[in-house]
């Protein structure tokens, strides 16, 4: 599923995101920015050592923000480690610290003068957000972006790994589409 915002294409796919053709991809990471399962071990795996080399000296990176490295030998230029909350453990606050993840790798992207980002669902996987709470958010934090920020960015593409992960997206982006128009 796809649709358009201005100038940009916010897309829908099922995939893998260490494949993507973008300028950017977005990884799930943890606060230590330490590598660990999930889309984090895939691309620290799919780009090589390098990415971790250039983690290091970042200390690490705060739920809810987000940190950029190079992408080794990946399609993209760059990796933007976005660290999502712990459902269980950030509670009430998971909802606004969820938002400012994407909000957070939206602005790196912008800043790095990147046309093509590519996310996976975060938080959804070890960090067990529901996946019916969390595909709005993000949807929604990404669509505000792209209607209130100056960007040139023309492709915003979130690569979900599984049936059940993209039937959620695909539902939540239709209902937000209908409740605009
Ligand atoms: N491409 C796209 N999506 C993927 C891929 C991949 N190669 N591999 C897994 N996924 C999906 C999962 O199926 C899930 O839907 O990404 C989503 C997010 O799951 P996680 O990777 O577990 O991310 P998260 O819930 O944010 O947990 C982050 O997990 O691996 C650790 O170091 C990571 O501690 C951090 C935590």
């Amino acid at each position: 599923m796809k649709t358009q915002i201005g100038d940009c294409t916010l897309e829908l796919i099922q995939g893998d995101i260490t494949q993507q053709n973008v300028d950017a991809i977005v990884n799930a990471a943890n606060t230590g920015l330490a590598g660990g399962g999930g889309v984090d071990g895939a691309i620290h795996r799919a780009g090589g050592p390098s990415i971790m080399e250039e983690c290091r000296p970042l200390g690490g990176c705060p739920t809810g923000q987000a940190k950029a490295t190079t992408a080794g030998t990946l399609k993209a230029k760059y990796v933007i480690h976005a660290v999502g909350p712990v459902y269980d453990m950030h509670l009430q606050r998971a909802p606004q610290l969820l938002a400012s993840a994407y909000q957070s790798s939206l602005l790196i992207v912008v800043e790095k003068e990147c046309r093509s980002v590519a996310f996976p669902s975060l938080s959804t996987g070890a960090y067990r957000y529901p996946l019916h709470e969390a595909a709005p958010i993000a949807l929604e934090t990404i669509t505000e972006f792209l209607r209130s920020q100056l960007h040139d960015l023309q492709l915003v593409r979130m690569v979900l790994f599984d049936t059940k992960t993209l039937n959620a997206y695909d539902n939540a982006l239709r209902k937000l589409s209908q409740s605009q128009h």
